[in-house]
Formats: C-alpha cells, sequence, structure tokens
C-alpha cells in the first residue's frame, strides 16, 4: 500500500544488480511512495541487462553507469541525473559491497593489501566519494537523505565476514564524519541502516551464508528482516517523517543487535 511518503522526491540509487538485490526492492518501493528515480550501478553490472526490466518498472527511470571509485563518473552522473530531474536531488541510496580477498578465498590473517585496498575504497570510501561529489556540485537539497547500507560486523566480530568488518566499520565512520559537515553546511542527512543477513548476491558470498542466516534468524526475536522489510525502511529515512536524523547507525535486525541469546538458541544448544 502506499502512502505517497516521497511524493514530488527525486532520488539516486546504487547498486541493483538482479531482482534480490536491496537497492532493486527500494527502488521499486521509492517509486511506488512517489519518487522519481534515477538508477546506476558499474558498467559491468549493467551488461547484465537486468536492470532494464527495473528501469521499466519504475516509470522508465534513466539508468546511468558509474563505477563508484572513479570520481568522473560520478561527476557524470550527479550532472545526468540533475538534468534530468531539472534540478537537484533529495535522496541517495548507497548499496554497494564487494570483497576481493573474500572473493578469492584468502582468510583474514593472510589478506593480500592491494585487494583490501580496493574493498576499502568500493565499498567504505566510495559513500565519502559520493558526498564529496554531490557535495562541490551542490546536487542535494536541504533537508535531504543519505543511506548506506551496513552489518553489526562493524561493531562484533562475525569471523567469516572478513576484511568486510573493516570496510562496514569505515562505511559507518564516514557516514558520522561527513554527515557532520553536510548537516552544518546544508541540513543533509547521512545514515547508515545495518541489516539483517539477507540472500543477495553480496550476502551470498559470505562463507557459511546459509548457517549464518538461520543462526540470525534464531537469534532475532521478530525474525530477521528481509530485503522488502529493509526496503520500506529506507523509504521512511528518505521522507520528511525523519528530517532530525542524522549521523546514526540504525539497525534493522529484528532485535538480533540487542539480544543476548533466544530460547530457540538454547533449545537447540540442549540437542547437542
Ligand atoms: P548485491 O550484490 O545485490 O548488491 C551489491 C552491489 O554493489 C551490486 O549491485 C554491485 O554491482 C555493486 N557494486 C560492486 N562494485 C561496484 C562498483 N565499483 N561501483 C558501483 N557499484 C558496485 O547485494 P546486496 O546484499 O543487495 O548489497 C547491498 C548492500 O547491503 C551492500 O553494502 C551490502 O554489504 C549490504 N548488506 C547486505 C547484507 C546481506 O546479507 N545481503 C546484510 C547487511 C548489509
Amino acid at each position: 500500500m502506499s502512502h505517497q511518503l516521497l511524493k514530488g522526491k527525486k532520488g539516486i540509487i546504487f547498486g541493483a544488480l538482479d531482482e534480490k538485490s536491496i537497492a532493486w526492492k527500494t527502488a521499486l518501493k521509492c517509486y511506488e511512495e512517489g519518487a522519481q528515480i534515477v538508477l546506476t550501478n558499474a558498467p559491468v553490472a549493467l551488461r547484465m541487462g537486468e536492470i532494464n526490466k527495473l528501469a521499466e518498472a519504475c516509470g522508465n527511470a534513466p539508468v546511468i553507469g558509474a563505477d563508484v571509485t572513479n570520481m568522473d563518473d560520478l561527476k557524470n552522473l550527479f550532472e545526468k541525473s540533475m538534468e534530468h530531474f531539472g534540478g537537484k536531488v533529495d535522496f541517495v541510496l548507497h548499496s554497494i559491497g564487494m570483497s576481493l580477498n573474500v572473493r578469492k578465498g584468502k582468510h583474514y590473517t593472510e589478506l593480500n593489501y592491494e585487494w583490501n585496498a580496493k574493498t576499502l575504497d568500493i565499498s567504505a570510501m566510495s559513500l565519502h566519494r559520493v558526498l564529496r561529489t554531490a557535495w562541490d556540485m551542490d546536487a542535494i537539497n536541504d533537508w535531504g537523505s543519505v543511506v548506506a547500507l551496513t552489518y553489526i560486523a562493524a561493531q562484533r566480530v562475525f569471523p567469516d565476514y572478513n576484511e568486510m568488518a573493516d570496510a562496514k566499520s569505515l562505511l559507518e565512520s564516514v557516514t558520522r564524519s561527513f554527515g557532520y559537515h553536510y548537516a552544518v553546511k546544508k541540513k543533509v542527512r547521512v545514515n547508515t541502516i545495518s541489516q539483517s543477513p539477507t540472500k543477495t548476491t553480496a550476502g551470498s558470498g559470505v562463507k557459511g551464508f546459509d548457517g549464518f542466516i538461520n543462526y540470525a534468524e534464531k537469534m532475532s526475536p521478530l525474525g530477521n528482516a528481509s530485503a522488502e522489510d529493509c526496503a520500506n525502511y529506507i523509504a521512511v529515512m528518505f521522507s520528511d517523517l525523519t528530517r532530525m536524523v542524522t549521523m546514526q547507525n540504525l539497525f534493522h535486525d529484528g532485535g538480533f543487535s540487542f539480544t543476548g541469546v533466544t530460547a530457540e538458541v538454547i533449545e537447540q544448544m540442549e540437542k547437542e
């Protein structure tokens, strides 16, 4: 059901790879809530062609390629988006994550540092790059809202999350630091949403993901939050209903982050 929460708003959505992507569900939700959007992803991801289906479902939204580690691509993206909208944007979703060491099977204690630098750039400093580009071009309206997606491995150890734990810590730090400056200068809000494990391409790359997602399900009083639930939360964060929220890491995890143990987990342990 639509509440037209985002009526008249315009935004850029990074990271819709396929219909499982959190960004995909978010694009559909924002469109349903009355927003106009521009979709973007890395050129190599666009070649899959899937995103064109999403663009069509979002009122023929433009699709503009941008590697998030390339400043020229980001400038072009914001320029073209502002041209298309006839003005500045109101929201940006950063839904991007990639770990080269995980992909290549390197253990955390044996990181390849060149790959690690790339991982931190794609998954964390890219938020700085996006905010910096928007800042330099004055591309976000006052009270605009930027959301990036993160995971609780930034605060607590999940051994197989590997170098992505460090990337997410950095991402959350950039959110606070840039969030401060953008709030003071332009009243632009920057937050991260810390999402439950979710079956997507990026999510499934984590070793032992099936065991992990079942464990989180049992450890969350409400159960794991789905990608659709996450899209709903993001839409609220883009709306004017949350205008005083900034520089926060917001847990969206069915209660997992504040649960010590659940009856279900204890029962499971008693079986052993
Ligand atoms: P996904 O695989 O659908 O999305 C990741 C996106 O990052 C893809 O669209 C990919 O093309 C894009 N990307 C990678 N390198 C890029 C580059 N150089 N330039 C531009 N885009 C690039 O997976 P998902 O799960 O939807 O991931 C979205 C975000 O949610 C990520 O930040 C992820 O870490 C985060 N997250 C995911 C969880 C999960 O369990 N799936 C849990 C918590 C957070």
